[in-house]
């Protein structure tokens, strides 16, 4: 038993998505089980922690350079850098910011506990990353009962699936965050019912890929329970009265998941589907695994089934190869459509993601014009749909 522990004071900063938001709580609650104390800004910590994001190159790079900055002021504190930056750039970190202590991957941050106990004793520095590709499925306890934590009394968030294999070539994730893995049913209903319990009335389930979600449910013979279905035994749970999810891939969803949608009460009748680009040719070189004409037809049953329901999207403008006729394609896409909302990013490259080996060949400046023009544009119809 370790007295001192008791008085350690921690503060964690959270970026990126909502599986960061979700892990930190895990980091949270696993931590305050064991006596540490948790503060909102660095200055009054012992222990500074930052939960990074490596989607984009300028998330990434604002995570490394805040953390060095405060590390370099007050080099007597522990500094640990945790989740996906953790995972991409591995001990290379220990040189950009040599005042930091720990690194840990996404899915290894149930051994946190773990790595402060035993840099408290030795002082020297650790690195847990997973070297797996099957990241999660071997060191991610799926099962694992964490400490009750959440952010929000009446809200949380429930990991569904952990990881990605869709491999869109832009993006970083399948190589952070590892393999698909799908939770057992159980594990997920028994953590909504302990939810539940507590007062919380709305959940968002999570997963790179929800529409994906695959598990033999145990116990019911080998009976293979896919999203809509799983939606469907969230829906009985008593007292919970709100059931959202993201993200979805528009190759996995279809007219199945939208009649569920309507006819589920609790099920949110909202949608994010990330399009990426309105142009053909670049959707195959994303590796997306659909052409426009399928997302418009999703879109059409979509509108038509849940009666012009909320439907959001993610862009990247630049990806390399984007020419001119390829962006008014993704305009066009956006004026026929009409999202509600539109998350635009600029395309950078991610290596080991597989566009990284193409050129990033559209400038900085035309990929700024281009992002402009589609936030212009959805402003305009946003402001007719009201
Ligand atoms: N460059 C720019 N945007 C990216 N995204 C993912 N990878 C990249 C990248 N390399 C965007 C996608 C995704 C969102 C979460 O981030 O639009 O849907
Ligand atoms: Fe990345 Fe594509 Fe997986 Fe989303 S579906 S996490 S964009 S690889």
């Amino acid at each position: 038993m370790k007295q001192e522990v008791t008085t350690k004071k921690v503060f964690i900063r959270t970026l990126g998505c909502q599986m960061n938001v979700r892990d930190s709580e895990i980091v949270r609650g696993m931590l305050e089980e064991r006596g540490y104390a948790f503060v909102d800004a660095p200055e009054h910590a012992d222990i500074v922690m930052f939960n990074t994001c490596s989607v984009r190159e300028h998330a990434e790079h604002r995570a490394i350079s805040n953390l060095a900055s405060i590390a370099r002021k007050k080099p007597r504190r522990i500094f640990g850098l945790i989740g996906c930056v953790a995972q991409h750039r591995k001990e290379a970190l220990f040189k950009t910011i040599p005042n930091l202590d720990f690194i840990c991957g996404p899915s290894d941050i149930y051994d946190i506990p773990k790595i402060l106990d035993k840099f408290q004793d030795t002082r020297n520095k650790i690195q847990i990353n997973s070297k797996s590709q099957f990241i999660n499925s071997e060191t991610r306890p799926l099962e694992y009962v964490t400490p009750y934590y959440r952010e929000s009394k009446t809200h949380a968030y429930v990991n569904i699936t952990y990881g990605c294999d869709n491999f869109c070539s832009y993006c970083i994730v399948p190589f952070v965050r590892g393999r698909e893995v799908s939770r057992p049913v159980g594990d997920i209903i028994r953590e909504i019912q302990e939810c539940v319990g507590r007062g919380v009335c709305e959940i968002t389930l999570l997963g790179q890929n929800v529409n994906s979600y695959v598990f033999q449910a145990r116990g019911i013979g080998q009976q293979a329970t896919g999203f809509v279905n799983l939606l469907e035994i969230i829906n009985d749970i008593e007292g919970l009265k709100s059931i959202g999810f993201i993200t979805s891939h528009p190759k996995d969803v279809g007219v199945e998941l939208f009649k569920a949608m309507r006819d589920l009460d609790k099920v949110k009748k909202e949608l994010h589907l990330p399009l990426q680009s309105g142009s053909n040719r670049i959707l195959k070189l994303m590796n997306r695994g659909y052409n426009i004409e399928k997302y418009k037809d999703l879109v059409y049953n979509y509108k038509k089934i849940l009666l012009n329901a909320r439907l959001t999207t993610d862009i990247i403008v630049g990806f390399p190869k984007e020419t001119e006729e390829d962006f008014i394609e993704t305009k066009k896409a956006l004026q026929e459509i009409e999202f509600d909302s539109a998350y635009i990013f600029k395309y950078s490259p991610r290596p080991p993601a597989k566009s990284a080996e193409m050129p990033d060949d559209v400038s900085l400046e035309i990929k700024k014009k281009r992002n402009n023009e589609l936030l212009d544009l959805q402003k305009r119809i946003w402001r007719i749909k009201l």
